[in-house]
């Protein structure tokens, strides 16, 4: 994924990878990715953990990894209509 650097930090990333974790949450998926460092931040909010990292000749990935069950697995709650994300942080539905 990738925002124009002239409109990063508005929360445009977040609104993409909200849409794509609707769709997997409706359809029960496994999801993984490759981040850039500048990308971890970002997943972490959505419940994606890091589960390695690869080495490349443009930097280090981590690699993270985020289950299907893993909404409301942690005891937190979300106010109505919001979905969670991970411990402390929940989402619009
Ligand atoms: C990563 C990227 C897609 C985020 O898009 P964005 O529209 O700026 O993201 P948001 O404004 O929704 O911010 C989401 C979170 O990511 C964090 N974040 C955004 N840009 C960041 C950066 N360059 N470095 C570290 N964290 C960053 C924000 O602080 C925010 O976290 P918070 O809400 O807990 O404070 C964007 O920085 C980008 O395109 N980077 C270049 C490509 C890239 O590295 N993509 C990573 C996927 S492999």
């Amino acid at each position: 994924m990738a925002v124009d650097p002239s409109y990063q930090r508005n929360g445009i990333g977040s609104a993409l990878l909200k849409m794509f974790c609707h769709y997997i949450d409706e359809n029960a998926l496994d999801a993984f990715v490759m981040s850039s460092p500048a990308g971890v931040r970002l997943y972490s909010n959505f419940g994606f953990k890091a589960v390695g990292v690869v080495e490349t000749k443009h930097g280090n990935f981590t690699s993270m990894l985020r289950t299907s069950g893993f909404m409301g697995n942690n005891g937190n709650v979300c106010e109505e209509g919001k979905l969670m994300a991970n411990s402390h942080h929940c989402y619009e539905e």
